[in-house]
C-alpha cells in the first residue's frame, strides 16, 4: 500500500510539471483569429491528459525498476500471478470513458470553429500546381489575400488541378482543396498583421514554394487596398493590349510554370516561343504563330510539347478579350 501511495503522490506532482514543460515549449504560432482560440483550449485539454497518461506509465516504470531490483544471492522465481478481473475491467472502462469524453470536446470544438456570421465577407480561392489565386466580389483577383480584421470571411475554395490544403497556421484551421467540389473555410481575424498561407498537401514538385502573402488589415485599410484594386484592374483591362496580358498572366498564376525570361520550369518558356518552330509530341512540328498560342491557352489538351507532361496545364475560364491580351503579351517577349 505504501508503495501505490508513493507512487501516487510522484505523479500528482509530475504531472504539473510535464504539462508545463509542453506548455512551455510555445509549440504554437501566435493567435490571430477567434477560429484558433477553441482549437488550442482544446490543444491544451489534449496536453494535460498526455502528460498525466505520461506519468502514469512512466513513474510506476522507474520506481518499479529502482524498487523492486533483484537483491544479491535472491535466486527465487517471481510470484506466478495468473490474471486480475478488477483491474482488467477498471482499465477497459476508464479509457473509455476518456476516449469518449475527448470525442465529444473534439467534435464540440469543432462546432465552434464552424459558426456562421451572416455578414460573413466571401472571397472565392482557386489553388493550382503551384499557387494561389484569390478572386473578390467586387470583381478582381490577386495573388494576396487581404482580409479586414474582427470580421468573419468565408473562402470557398476549388481546385484547379490536384488535391491542395488552405492552411495559415496563425489561424489554426486547415481545410483541403479539391478539384470538382467547392469546399468552404470560415475564419474571423483578430489581429492585424502579415501572415502566410502555404500548401499542406503534397501537391507536386514545387509544393513546397505554394505560398502566398495574407494580410490582415483594418477595415479602412482594407476598403482602400479593395477599390484600388478594382480601379486598376477595370483601367488595365479597358486599355487592354500587352499589359492587360500581362496583368492575366500574374493574376492566373501561369508563371508557376512559365517564365517569360527563358528559365525552364515545369511548361515551356515563353522567351523566344513566338515565331519559333514547336516539337510535339505527336511527332509533328508547327510554328507558334498566333494561332499555335492561342489554341494552346484555350484548350491546352490540343497540342503538346514534345518533352512536356500533358494533361498538366488547366483550363482556364478567360474571355475572348482576355485571351487576345494575353496573346499580345506574349509577342512582346519575342
Ligand atoms: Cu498544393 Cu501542395
Amino acid at each position: 500500500m505504501r508503495h501505490f501511495a508513493i507512487v501516487g503522490v510522484l505523479i500528482a506532482l509530475l504531472t504539473p510539471a510535464v504539462y508545463y514543460g509542453i506548455s512551455a515549449s510555445n509549440v504554437m504560432p501566435i493567435q490571430a483569429s477567434l477560429q484558433a482560440l477553441p482549437v488550442d483550449w482544446m490543444w491544451n485539454m489534449d496536453a494535460a491528459a498526455m502528460a498525466f497518461l505520461f506519468c502514469l506509465i512512466m513513474v510506476p516504470l522507474v520506481y518499479s525498476l529502482a524498487v523492486f531490483r533483484r537483491r544479491k544471492g535472491d535466486l527465487e522465481d517471481a510470484d506466478h500471478i495468473e490474471g486480475n478481473t478488477k483491474l482488467e475491467v477498471t482499465w477497459t472502462i476508464i479509457p473509455l470513458l476518456v476516449v469518449s469524453a475527448f470525442a465529444y470536446l473534439g467534435a464540440y470544438t469543432l462546432g465552434e470553429t464552424r459558426i456562421v456570421a451572416p455578414d460573413a465577407l466571401e472571397i472565392r480561392v482557386t489553388g493550382l500546381q503551384w499557387d494561389w489565386r484569390f478572386e473578390y466580389p467586387q470583381g478582381f483577383s490577386s495573388n494576396e489575400l487581404h482580409l479586414p480584421v474582427n470580421q468573419q470571411v468565408v473562402l470557398r475554395m476549388e481546385s484547379l488541378d490536384v488535391i491542395h490544403s488552405f492552411w495559415v497556421p496563425e489561424f489554426r484551421i486547415k481545410q483541403d482543396v479539391l478539384p470538382g467540389r467547392v469546399t468552404e473555410y470560415r475564419i474571423t481575424p483578430i489581429r492585424v498583421g502579415e501572415y502566410k498561407v502555404r500548401c499542406a498537401e503534397m501537391c507536386g514538385t514545387s509544393h513546397s514554394y505554394m505560398e502566398r502573402p495574407v494580410i490582415v488589415s483594418s477595415m479602412a485599410d482594407y476598403d482602400a487596398w479593395v477599390s484600388d484594386q478594382a480601379a486598376a484592374a477595370a483601367a488595365l483591362l479597358a486599355q487592354g493590349g500587352p499589359e492587360s496580358g500581362k496583368a492575366l498572366v500574374s493574376q492566373n498564376g501561369c508563371l508557376a510554370c512559365h517564365s517569360p525570361d527563358g528559365t525552364l520550369l515545369t511548361g515551356p518558356t515563353w522567351r523566344g516561343l513566338f515565331g519559333s518552330t514547336v516539337e510535339l509530341s505527336d511527332g509533328t512540328t508547327t510554328v507558334a504563330d498566333e494561332a499555335y498560342l492561342r489554341a494552346s491557352i484555350v484548350d491546352p489538351g490540343s497540342q503538346t510539347v514534345l518533352g512536356f507532361p500533358p494533361g498538366i496545364m488547366p483550363q482556364y475560364s478567360l474571355t475572348e478579350a482576355q485571351v487576345t491580351d494575353i496573346v499580345s503579351y506574349l509577342l512582346t517577349l519575342k
